[in-house]
């Protein structure tokens, strides 16, 4: 079993591709990813989301991989992810179909769970429509869980319950690596606060080993999904940024949702960003905690202490003009007698840009946010 539990790092097919899931793109993918360095930075799954199977099942009842998207079948390709030191993700239901109307595994787990062992299958996602009315979301998942399990093969199961049937009272109890707690993401503002919002409230949830996923993210869509139900217009970079400063926070899955093959510029470089995925990757895995801004409800602070003693500061500006966010360091526990100040490394520019006792502050644009690397040092 794997020695440490961190919030798993790849990619997924969904928010670019849609239904247009191939062996031919996840390879391309997958050479792009270790060309442009995201490999080396930890992103190692390559997911297939729904739509990789046939519409039905085959005579023997097993899942059957779409022969046009897949001509040499799942396990070939996992051979092929393997080889490169990446990892294979697939999709499934616990429904009677998934989302999209392929067959799910509801009363198929067993068989499933052995197809994806023997296929080389790393990771699992789990989707929850189409269930039967008389079977809790805890039930079906306990089934798939336990259904891995008894293959003897390592898989990590990444449930998909939107936050539905107080999932995060439960989840961690089936051995499930990750939960999704929020609807599904759109590639605009609205949709990236909104998520944002509904985690405010409840940090707590993404303990170490169980976390909390916040669904894939979008940086470098730039309006151009083929998906339609994400496809909705768009954000900015500086939008692209607080996305990704929000996600590694939070303690998120951080799964990019791109074509990797076409990302570059900004966007490669926000994903790339090696301080705050060392944040998100944390061994410790804290839950990160909320200080609000006093005088503006769309401004706050959230604040993750590190395995190493220091501490990532984010200054976040939800508002639609420029805010001057500031943090009182007493808030986080530091005391005038203590004869100690903090730190201020940016995590963008690398560079420290301010030692305090007391407070410290930044000006931030519209929806924008600044995350440092802090630590305590004497005063002389
Ligand atoms: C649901 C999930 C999405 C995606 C689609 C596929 O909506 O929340 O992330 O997997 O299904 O149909």
């Amino acid at each position: 079993m794997s020695a440490m539990i961190l919030p798993p790092m790849g990619w997924n097919t969904w928010n670019t591709f849609y239904d247009k899931v191939s062996e031919e793109l996840v390879l391309e993918t997958m050479d792009a990813m270790i060309e442009k360095g995201f490999r080396e930075l930890g992103y190692r799954y390559l997911i297939l989301d729904d739509c990789w199977a046939l519409k039905e099942r085959d005579a023997q009842g097993q899942l059957v991989a779409d022969p046009d998207k897949f001509p040499h079948g799942i396990k070939a390709l996992a051979d092929a992810v393997h080889a490169k030191g990446m990892k294979l993700g697939i999709y499934s239901c616990c429904g009677v179909r998934t989302c999209a109307g392929y067959p799910g595994s509801f009363d198929h787990e067993y068989d499933d769970a052995r197809q994806f062992a023997q296929w080389g299958v790393d990771y699992l996602k789990y989707d929850n429509c189409n269930r039967p009315n008389h079977i809790s979301s805890e039930i079906l998942n306990r089934r798939m869980a336990m259904a891995l399990r008894s293959t003897g093969r390592e898989i990590d199961l990444a449930t998909c319950q939107w936050g539905t049937e107080a999932v995060q009272s439960w989840i961690a109890s089936t051995g499930a690596r990750t939960f999704r707690s929020t609807v599904d993401i759109q590639d605009n503002w609205f949709s990236i606060e909104s998520i944002a919002r509904s985690r405010l409230e409840r940090l707590s949830w993404s303990a170490c080993g169980c976390f909390d996923d916040m669904d894939m993210l979008v940086v470098g869509l730039n309006g151009l999904s083929m998906n339609p139900e994400v496809n909705q217009g768009g954000c900015t970079d500086e939008e692209y940024q607080t996305h990704f400063a929000l996600w590694a926070m939070l303690n998120a899955p951080l799964i990019l949702g791109c074509d990797v093959r076409k990302v570059e510029g900004r966007a490669l470089e926000i994903l790339q960003n090696k301080t705050l995925i060392k944040i998100n990757q944390d061994p410790a895995c804290k839950a990160p905690f909320k200080i609000p801004v006093y005088g503006n409800d769309d401004a706050f602070v959230l604040v993750k202490l590190l395995s190493d003693g220091t501490y990532a500061i984010g200054l976040f500006n939800f508002g639609d003009t420029d805010a001057n966010v500031s943090v009182e360091l007493w808030d986080i526990g530091l005391t005038l007698s203590s004869n100690l100040r903090m730190s201020f490394r940016d995590c963008q520019t690398n560079d420290i840009v301010g030692s305090s006792r007391e407070h410290f502050s930044a000006v931030l644009p519209p929806h924008g946010s600044n995350v440092y690397l802090c630590a305590l040092e004497e005063c002389k």
